[in-house]
């Protein structure tokens, strides 16, 4: 698919947008712009999942956004299903990172971590042949890339199916736990601003939260205070290792890709908005499409219901563009907005939106493989 428009009053030089572009404290960081670049995994870190330098330049190329939410990146090489994804569970993934938030300091800018276990969506061939761990017995809908055969040159990867996973047990519970804890720790020592914990996009914590995908009897499955358990658990654990304002969240209580679903998306809103209000983190970020691409537009949003249980900040996401997150930031119904598939061709979006410049469209063969070609390589504009 291409991302292309054209932002209204092509009027270059002009400040456009005044609220998307006022700055904001979002819990205990004061960001100069309220533009966030949402986590994109991009798959160009070592085998060994530890972050390249190719990957600092990427990032310090969209420094002047108001934060940086980095790709997803794994607490585990038990979550870890991604070919090229990177991971933040030890000494060199965090060294690696290191030049990372460096490079992304020096340009002026600011970063978290998104902290990611993909659970039942792990390909066995990720795990030596093992199974994946998720709460119940239920596959995800669909395929994913598998890892290369040996000699790979680069390129597209092979399609899987997603299996069905072995449903964990307390042990497997506890371990992901402090999975989050510790990569909570590593981001600090890696020098991130911040870690947003991956609640969205049906991987683990996902997969428990949602009725469709926990059919667990015990205490993290059945009502929702049961299936919001393994997050709340997470959010305090997490909270032991970073500062509360410096942590944020993102979910998706309404999206239905991959086999998702939840009898009462709003219910779960709310259930969430609890915990974040619980622990006073720094935001919820919210992935409620306004428009379908990426991810279905949800007949029945859940924002107001997360709204009246949380009074933090909320980033919005989903097929945004300058005007309408603008108009979302101004009315009271966002607090800063991220862009998601904008910024891959777009290091500048920035300036573009400001100033009211054409956005440049996005070669998708390139988003989750390659080097630099179809990464670091988009045009500033004239
Ligand atoms: C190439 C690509 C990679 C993505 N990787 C992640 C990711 O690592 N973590 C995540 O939470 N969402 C991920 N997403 C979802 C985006 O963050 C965002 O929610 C989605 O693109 C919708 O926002 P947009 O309309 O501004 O693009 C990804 C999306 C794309 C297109």
């Amino acid at each position: 698919m291409t991302v292309c428009q054209t932002m209204e009053g092509a009027d270059h030089g002009a400040n456009l947008h005044p609220a998307l572009f006022s700055p904001v404290r979002i819990g205990t960081l004061d960001l100069p712009n309220r533009v966030v670049m949402a986590p994109l995994t991009r798959a160009r870190a070592g085998t060994d999942q530890v972050p390249t330098t190719m990957m600092a330049h990427y990032y310090a190329q969209r420094a002047d956004c108001g934060l940086i939410i980095s790709e997803a990146t794994a607490v585990d090489r038990l979550g870890m299903g991604w070919y090229g994804a990177p991971g933040l569970w030890d000494e060199a993934m965090v060294a690696g990172w290191r030049v990372v938030t460096d490079a992304v300091h020096s340009a002026g800018g600011r970063i978290f971590a998104q902290l990611w276990h993909m659970g039942r969506l792990v390909l066995p061939e990720y795990l030596d042949g093992e199974l994946p761990i998720g709460p119940s017995p239920i596959a995800g809908e669909g395929e994913t890339m598998a890892p290369p055969e040996p000699g790979y040159g680069g390129g597209f990867l092979p399609m899987k199916p997603y299996v069905v996973p072995r449903e964990m047990n307390q042990a497997d519970i506890d371990r992901v736990i402090a999975s989050y804890s510790a990569a909570a720790r590593n981001a600090v020592a890696a020098g991130f601003d911040g870690v947003e914990i991956h609640g969205a996009n049906g991987y683990i914590i996902d997969q428990f939260l949602q009725s469709k995908t926990n059919r667990r009897s015990d205490g993290y499955g059945g009502s929702v205070a049961h299936r919001t358990r393994l997050l709340r658990e997470i959010v305090e654990a997490v909270a032991t290792q970073i500062d509360r304002g410096r942590i944020g969240l993102r979910i998706s209580p309404t999206s239905e890709r991959k086999g998702m679903g939840d009898e009462d998306p709003g219910l779960l809103a709310e259930a969430i908005g609890r915990i974040a209000s619980d622990f006073d983190i720094a935001y919820v970020h919210l992935i409620e499409p306004i428009a379908s691409g990426f991810m279905e537009r949800p007949e029945y949003p859940v924002m107001a219901r997360l709204r009246g249980a949380y009074a933090g900040a909320v980033i919005q996401n989903g097929s945004f563009d300058a005007t309408m997150a603008d108009a979302f930031i101004a009315g009271g119904q966002a607090d800063a907005v991220s862009f998601g598939r904008p910024y891959i061709a777009n290091p500048d979006l920035v300036r573009r939106m400001r100033q009211g410049l054409p956005l440049a469209s996005a070669n998708f063969d390139f988003a989750y493989v390659g080097g630099e070609r179809g990464y670091t390589d988009y045009p500033l504009a004239d």
